[in-house]
């Protein structure tokens, strides 16, 4: 496998990525790893990604020298080309030009395997605005932009190569056929990574590991949670029990649409109705953070009573996948020296394990969501899952702002499923990443068949996002946009004017609270 270590760039999840479709298993790490783990990873190659820090910076992000007596090919990308340096003893200072977007990259010294079979010009994507001044000994510069003197480096007698561009965006020519350099030929992986090996892999080791035990899976109805289960019922069948919690706070028609499904890929799940249970916890309850505290809680609770009432239960699955573990604790150092505080408190079952005392069984841990669709498209799971839009945890009580009550729950189901059909008829739903309504605890004045109304303001969210970090208002049809108007506020009692949220994120997140 490749090591890719994570310095913090926004394009470092995109470099396993990449190098995952050239075939070859590539895992990220976050840039503090230990030599000793990272030896005991036994990659092939190792990667070190770009950075928003500068090496000069008063606190960066760094590794130890031994990185490189270790012998293991190394690519630095970006700031990790002025980490090499600068670890070598070169000198890096900010530029006089920022160089942004697209360059003419040329390549200075033709004999290298990194850049074999590259022309000798081609486009790059540059994004920096620092660079190496003087280079040292050890190094020798093999490629210029017009603005960047020194714009890939290569190591005079060790496999150790840097780009100042990101071969890893589309934008880059020839990224590919770099990246397929650096894997293929100088750390000589094999691609075999392939992900039917991957479920068959698993289906063993989860056959062998949980034996004779049971499993709980907290199963939410979304894509992970589906693949997740359906991994592990092929491993173990009836051993699985997959608990559904119906918070009240779900969509009209999604527990039909879960048994549906579940039946129709013979999944055994148990619903539980919780809903008295998670109303009567957030009554009088106002502020966002404890919302989704206190409906974590109810979840710790519900699975805890559910694993005791199973015999011989002994795991806990869940649908985590990569980009969950990527964004958890482990990353914990390098959000600090970025002083990244904390945003809002995502609940999914992540803060189980701890008060539970179950194992954890996460099988698509290594996985990204397309990965993830493409072993579901594999494993046959129907189309109306995989590409269904994301729900959060605490549902419709984190779009109800303010206190939530039966009434505003109901005014909201109604106003939700208008949109879902609308987006379903206007062909809008696959080409937008995810579409909701956000019910105010404002009122205001309307007239309707010449009476004056009354009512509660509501908000139309709709987004486009690769990876729901960041994200931009969905530019959405006029005619589109009036029919859903129209439609929510002639059919649902209770909201007489609809508003659009042109936010992006950030400044905004996704969801309101
Ligand atoms: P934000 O609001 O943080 O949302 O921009 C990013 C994405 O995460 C979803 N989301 C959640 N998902 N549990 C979840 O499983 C949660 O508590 C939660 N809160 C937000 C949100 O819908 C969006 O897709």
């Amino acid at each position: 496998s490749i090591l890719v270590l994570d310095f913090g760039s926004q394009y470092s999840k995109m470099i396993a990525r990449r190098i995952r479709d050239i075939g070859v298993y590539a895992l990220l790490y976050p840039y503090d790893i230990s030599i000793h783990n990272i030896l005991s990873k036994k990659p092939k190659g190792i990667v070190l990604s770009g950075s928003p820090f500068s090496v000069y910076d008063e606190n960066p992000p760094l590794i130890s020298k031994n990185i490189f007596k270790l012998n293991i090919p190394i690519l630095g990308i970006c700031y990790g080309m002025q980490l090499i340096s600068f670890l070598f003893g070169g000198k890096i200072e900010r530029s006089k030009y920022k160089e942004y977007g697209k360059s003419i990259f040329m390549i200075d010294h033709c004999k290298n395997d990194l850049f074999h079979g590259i022309p000798k010009k081609s486009i790059v994507w540059m994004s920096h605005f620092d660079e190496i001044k003087k280079i040292p000994k050890e190094l020798k510069v093999i490629g210029h932009t017009s603005s960047c003197a020194i714009a890939a480096l290569i190591h005079k007698n060790k496999d150790i190569y840097a780009v100042q561009f990101h071969p890893e965006v589309n934008h880059t020519e020839f990224g590919i056929p770099i990246m397929k350099n650096f894997i293929l030929h100088i750390c000589k992986c094999y691609p075999n990574w392939k992900l039917n090996h991957f479920v068959q892999e698993n289906v063993e080791k989860i056959r062998k590991l949980v034996d004779t035990k049971k499993v709980i899976l907290g199963f939410s109805g979304g894509v992970d949670s589906f693949v997740a289960a359906y991994i592990i019922h092929k491993a173990i069948g009836s051993s699985l029990y997959c608990i559904f919690v119906d918070t009240g706070f779900i969509l009209k028609e999604e527990k039909e649409k879960i048994s549906f499904f579940c039946k129709k890929m013979n999944l055994f799940i148990k619903i539980i109705d919780a809903k008295k249970r998670f109303l009567s916890s957030l009554i009088g309850i106002i502020d966002p953070e404890m919302k989704r505290k206190i409906i974590g809680k109810e979840f710790v609770s519900i699975f805890q009573e559910e694993s005791e009432k199973i015999k011989n239960v002994e795991f806990l699955a869940q649908g985590t996948i990569y980009s969950d573990v990527i964004e958890s604790s482990t990353y914990s150092s390098l959000k600090l020296l970025k002083n990244t505080f904390f945003i809002k408190s995502h609940h999914n079952v992540g803060g189980l394990p701890n008060l539970m005392k179950l194992k954890l069984l996460e099988p698509l841990k290594e996985l990204f969501k397309d990965e993830v669709r493409k072993i579901g498209k594999y494993l046959g799971i129907p189309k109306e899952i995989l590409y269904q839009h994301p729900f959060p945890g605490p549902g419709l009580s984190i779009r109800i702002i303010g206190e939530v009550n039966n009434k505003k729950i109901s005014i909201l189901k109604e106003a939700e499923m208008i949109l879902l059909q609308e987006l379903k008829n206007y062909n809008i739903y696959k080409s937008v990443s995810q579409a909701f309504i956000i019910l105010l605890p404002i009122k205001s004045v309307g007239v309707m068949g010449d009476k004056r109304t009354y009512e509660y303001v509501a908000v139309l969210r709709v987004t486009n996002t690769e990876d729901f970090m960041t994200a931009t208002f969905s530019h959405l049809p006029y005619n589109f946009l009036e029919k859903v108007s129209s439609r929510i506020i002639n059919e649902v009692n209770g909201i007489n004017r609809l508003v659009y949220d042109i936010t992006s994120k950030p400044p905004a997140t996704i969801e309101w609270e």
